[in-house]
């Protein structure tokens, strides 16, 4: 199991001291999101944020684009420590180039799937992706409810998965909690991406280790 927490909730005045206190409280990955004000009515922060934090954490960076033009950011995030990169399918006839984009320069491979967007959209790609993002909320903003409607999705993705061999990741973002989580890990979910409710934590580490728990116990 990855816990991933969203630096999307953090508190941006202090990211070098968020950043710190991720890495103690032993989450797995860091979650960046990246969003454009274009794919997404929002706007986050870059990679030049991106490259000054790399130094203080080895903790692989899953950088997920919320961008209509992905591909303008690959080389930036590349050179800035990203691990991952994660794209949508939602761009549509481009996402076969993208993906062999992000693989040639040696990073792994995110696809990310909407809420409305139908999880068959993904399923010419499975074979190329490290990792298979189903998002639980619209995309955009941090703090929104899961929407429940979305496990079916995580449920077809485990069971491709599984009779095909394969072995992408399925991660799950937006709205994710002790419940939610527990909830989306018997879907299948391996991977958790989580903002609001592991940065408003005082004590990040006992709300890793419980949500550890919650998904252990599903
Ligand atoms: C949504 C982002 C998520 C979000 C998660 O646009 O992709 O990563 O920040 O935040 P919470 O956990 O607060 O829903
Ligand atoms: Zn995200």
């Amino acid at each position: 199991m990855i816990i991933a927490p969203s630096l999307l909730a953090a508190d941006f005045s202090r990211l070098a001291a968020e950043t710190l206190r991720t890495a103690r409280a032993k989450a797995d990955w860091l979650h960046l999101d990246i969003m454009d004000g274009h794919f997404v009515p929002n706007i986050s922060f870059g990679p030049t944020v991106v490259k000054s934090i790399r130094p203080l954490t080895r903790m692989p960076f899953d950088v997920h684009l919320m961008c209509a033009r992905p591909e303008i950011l690959f080389e930036p995030f590349a050179n800035a420590g990203a691990d991952h990169l994660t794209i949508h399918v939602e761009l549509g006839d481009n996402v076969k180039d993208l993906i062999w984009k992000i693989k040639s320069l040696g990073l792994q491979v995110g696809l990310a799937v909407n809420p409305p967007t139908p999880i068959s959209s993904v399923q010419p790609y499975l074979s190329q992706i490290d990792i298979l993002l189903v998002m639980t909320v619209n995309p955009g903003f941090g703090g929104q409810s899961f929407i429940p409607e979305t496990l079916p999705k995580v449920q077809q993705a485990a069971a491709w998965r599984k009779e095909n061999g394969l072995t992408y990741r399925i991660e799950v973002d937006g709205g994710i909690n002790n419940a939610t989580a527990a909830e989306c890990a018997r879907a299948g979910a391996d991977t958790f991406v989580a903002g609001t409710s592991l940065y408003g934590q005082r004590q990040m580490k006992r709300a890793i280790e419980k949500m550890r728990k919650a998904v252990d116990k599903a």
